[in-house]
Formats: C-alpha cells, sequence, structure tokens
C-alpha cells in the first residue's frame, strides 16, 4: 500500500452500489471511507428530533449549526454520533429516509457538510468518499472520479433487500428522492465531464471493483 495521497469520488443515485463499491475499494486499497450521505441523514436525525418544521429553511439550517456531529472513517465500520448518542440504526428508518432529501435541500446545511467533508479528507489523505455532489463540488480534484449507475429495477431490488421492504414501494421511494436530488437547486446530484461511468445492472461487486482499481493504477495513484 502506498503512502500517497489518494481521493476517489464516488457518485451516483441510491441503490447504484455506491456503498458497497466504495468500501470495498476503499478496504482493498488500505484507505479511509466517508459516507456523506450518513452526514446528510445524521443532520436529518436532529432535525426530527427537534421538532422544527421541516420546511422551514432557516430552522433547519439553526438545527444543523448547533448539533455536534461526528462520523468515523473505517470503511470496516464506522459510528455515526449526533451530540454523542449513537445514531447508526436511526438514520436508516423510514422516517430519516423519508425527510431527507428536504434537508439536504438546504443550502446552509450543504455549506456546513461540504466543509466538514472537505476537513476529512484533508485529514485522511487516502480516502474513498461517496455521496452525489463529491466529483462536482466537495473534491473537484480527485484523483477518480466514478459515477455509478443501474437500472431502476436492479437499484429497486438491492434497496428493498437491504431494507426488508415492498420492492414496488422502494421503487416509488427511490423516484421520488431520485427527482428530488437531482432537481434541487444547490449541488444537485450531478455527473462531471471527467467522471468515469459505470453501469453496475449486471456487474457483480468484485468486477466493479476490479475495473476501478485498474483505474487507479493506469494513472498511477494507487
Ligand atoms: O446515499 P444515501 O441514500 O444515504 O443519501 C441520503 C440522502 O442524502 C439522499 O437522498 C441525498 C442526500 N445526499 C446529498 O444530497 N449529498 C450527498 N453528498 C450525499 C447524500
Amino acid at each position: 500500500v502506498r503512502a500517497g495521497r489518494c481521493v476517489v469520488a464516488v457518485d451516483g443515485p441510491s441503490g447504484s452500489g455506491k456503498s458497497t463499491v466504495s468500501r470495498r475499494l476503499a478496504v482493498d486499497l488500505g484507505a479511509r471511507y466517508l459516507d456523506t450521505g450518513a452526514m446528510y441523514r445524521a443532520i436529518t436525525w436532529a432535525v426530527l428530533r427537534s421538532g422544527v418544521d421541516l420546511t422551514d429553511a432557516a430552522a433547519v439550517g439553526k438545527v444543523a449549526g448547533e448539533v455536534e456531529l461526528r462520523i468515523g472513517t473505517d470503511p470496516q465500520g464506522y459510528g455515526v454520533t449526533v451530540d454523542g448518542t449513537g445514531v447508526d440504526q436511526e438514520i436508516r428508518g423510514p422516517e430519516v429516509t423519508g425527510a431527507v432529501s428536504a434537508v439536504a435541500a438546504v443550502p446552509a446545511v450543504r455549506a456546513l457538510l461540504v466543509a466538514r467533508q472537505r476537513e476529512l479528507i484533508a485529514q485522511a489523505g487516502r480516502i474513498v468518499v461517496e455521496g452525489r455532489d463529491i466529483g462536482a463540488v466537495v473534491a473537484p480534484d480527485a484523483d477518480l472520479k466514478v459515477y455509478l449507475t443501474a437500472s431502476e429495477a436492479a437499484r429497486a431490488r438491492r434497496r428493498s433487500a437491504e431494507d426488508a421492504a415492498d420492492v414496488a414501494a422502494t421503487a416509488a421511494d427511490l423516484a421520488r428522492r431520485d427527482r428530488l436530488d437531482s432537481t434541487r437547486t444547490v449541488n444537485p446530484l450531478r455527473q462531471t465531464d471527467d467522471a468515469v461511468e459505470l453501469d453496475t445492472t449486471e456487474l457483480g461487486i468484485d468486477e466493479v471493483v476490479a475495473q476501478l482499481r485498474e483505474l487507479l493504477t493506469e494513472r498511477g495513484v494507487a
């Protein structure tokens, strides 16, 4: 494992395989891993706990600025805490999933989290970062930018397996979140021109990770 800096940005919609691929790649590279979606989810949990109106951007931004959010970067198991309370399970629940797109659309929330994400990336040096705006906004100078896609059917199948939920309900929820995440005004889900696009519909995790490692080797960064 080389000691040099290596930042890999992995963006794409829900269910495209981002988390599985990013974690595996980080383990293989001996790098850190940052799940930026978990940060938006943790802030959403804090907002729901506070009881403020989700459509009140100023109030949501205020809650975000006041909580103490901590997130680990170990790809084999990272913890997320809000004001010292572990929220790893809570942030995957339906309440948070249903509200996160609204919270992630608030400019003050994004400004705060993007700044935190940049600090964590700088500290780590070698890191795989997954989200929606990593290549475009958080780490525009990443050594490799990956944009993962998959058919809607494949994405709904994966997500419903993870959540033990109904495939049709999951498909509808995914479509709703995709629409909100891609059409918001601030930092929407976006593929940059310099990103490598990989369709994971027919590819196994090993194949995707192997292709990314090859790209990194070609570029001389890992
Ligand atoms: O990847 P995920 O499903 O855990 O992300 C949760 C939500 O957070 C998703 O609806 C979009 C938002 N998000 C974002 O706006 N920007 C990021 N960098 C990561 C996630």
